[in-house]
Parts: structure tokens; C-alpha cells; sequence
């Protein structure tokens, strides 16, 4: 599901990904854990077509990006395949909780109202969200934020799941919670990659990958 052969990102004369190369199968959670600056970002955001590359091969579902500036057609359907939560929540402020969540699904997978509202309204029951069904995202907490953004990326059961520091804002109780849905929907069909600096995350992965200084090693 995700093949990646030989990537060096460069920055000037610094060399943010160093020659990486990891193979992930359909339905499999990994973890990407490693010091901060290590590169970890980095990766996520070459597999989602957003950070070009200087050398080497990518494949994301069966989607091949290559060195140098990704077409529009191949990041559209990236977009599709492949979704990328970043650590800042970044929910629409004028849209209530089950609006966030119910917008790609309508709007990008064609759902109708009440099939979506249905989905939407089962994934945030899932994340411990049901009671802000209707709320606004200004009157949530953090933790409650950064769900509502893994709700919605979980909800549209992506091929492809890219999750930058996840449980980062989340309690404990949650985060157990949390590593145990990252599991499901791994053994659902998605391939999903969580950066982390959380050991329980780490241990519910079924991989764990390190990066250090831009060099990724299955350790
Ligand atoms: N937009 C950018 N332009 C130039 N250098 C960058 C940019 N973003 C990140 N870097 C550099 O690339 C290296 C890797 O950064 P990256 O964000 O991938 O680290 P990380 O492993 O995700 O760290 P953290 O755990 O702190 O989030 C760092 O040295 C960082 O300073
Ligand atoms: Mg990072």
C-alpha cells in the first residue's frame, strides 16, 4: 500500500530525509517515532504529495510520485486515497462538530445528507464526542478539537491514513482509546502511519519505525 524507495529530501546542503526506504502493506499500522527534527513530518508530508523530493520513488495506493514537482491530477487523486492529519486541528469555525465532520463525506465522497450525518454521528460516539454533536468548535477543549479532526479523517475510511502527533493533546484513558481505533481501522483495510512521541501508541502499532537525522531504521 505504501512503497517508498530511496527518498532524500535536501535543504540546501542539509539533508532532511537521508536515503529513507520502508515498504507497508495494506493493513498496517505503524508507528514513526524519533527525536523532534529527526524528520518525521517530513515523511508524512512527501507520502501526501505536498513536500517535493530530490531523489527516489513513492507509491501511495497505488499512486507512483516520482522526484521533482507532483502533477495536479496525481495530488488530486492523493487527496482521495490518502489523508493527512496535522497535529493543529484545523476544523471550520462557522461549522458545528457534526458539519466538520459530514463536509468531505457529502462534498468529495457523494453521500447524502442523512448517510453521512449517520456516519458522522457513529465515529464521534466512537471518539467519546457525543455530547458535542452540535457544538461549535470555539467552545471545545483541545482534546476534544484534536478528536473531532481525527473523526473526521477517520469517517471517510481513507486507504491511506497519515497522522502527525495524534493523541498529542488527548488524556491518558483517551489515548488507550484511541490506539485501540488507530488498530480497527488498520485491520479494516486502512494503512495507517502515526507520528508519535507516545510509547502506548507506539506499543498498540503493529510496526515501529525510527527516524533519526533524516535515516529511518525498523527499530
Ligand atoms: N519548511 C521547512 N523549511 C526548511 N526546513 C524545514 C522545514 N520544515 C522542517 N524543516 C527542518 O527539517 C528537519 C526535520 O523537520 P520535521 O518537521 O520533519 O521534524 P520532526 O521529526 O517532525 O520533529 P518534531 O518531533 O519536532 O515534530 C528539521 O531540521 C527542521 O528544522
Ligand atoms: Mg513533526
Amino acid at each position: 500500500m505504501i512503497t517508498i524507495e530511496n527518498v532524500t529530501v535536501r535543504d540546501g546542503d542539509t539533508l532532511r530525509l537521508d536515503d529513507v526506504s520502508m515498504t507497508l502493506e495494506k493493513g498496517v499500522f505503524a508507528a514513526l517515532v524519533g527525536e523532534s527534527g529527526s524528520g518525521k513530518s517530513t515523511l508524512l508530508r512527501v507520502l501526501s504529495g505536498f513536500l517535493p523530493f530530490a531523489k527516489g520513488k513513492v507509491s501511495v495506493a497505488g499512486i507512483s510520485l516520482a522526484a521533482g514537482a507532483t502533477p495536479e491530477a496525481t495530488k488530486v487523486a492523493l487527496r482521495r486515497a490518502c489523508v493527512l492529519v496535522l497535529q493543529d486541528a484545523n476544523l471550520f469555525p462557522h461549522l458545528d462538530v457534526t458539519t466538520n465532520v459530514t463536509l468531505a463525506l457529502r462534498h468529495v465522497c457523494g453521500l447524502g445528507a442523512q448517510e453521512a450525518e449517520a456516519r458522522a454521528h457513529a465515529t464521534l460516539d466512537r471518539l467519546g464526542l457525543a455530547p458535542k454533536r452540535t457544538a461549535m468548535p470555539e467552545s471545545l477543549s483541545g482534546g476534544q478539537a484534536q478528536r473531532v479532526a481525527l473523526a473526521r479523517a477517520l469517517v471517510l475510511k481513507p486507504k491511506v491514513l497519515l497522522l502527525d502527533e495524534p493523541t498529542s493533546a488527548l488524556d491518558p484513558k483517551r489515548k488507550v482509546e484511541i490506539a485501540a481505533i488507530f488498530r480497527e481501522q488498520a485491520e479494516a483495510g486502512t494503512t495507517v502511519i502515526a507520528v508519535t512521541h507516545d510509547e502506548g501508541l507506539s506499543n498498540a502499532a503493529h510496526a515501529r519505525y525510527t527516524m533519526a537525522a533524516g535515516k529511518l531504521t525498523d527499530a
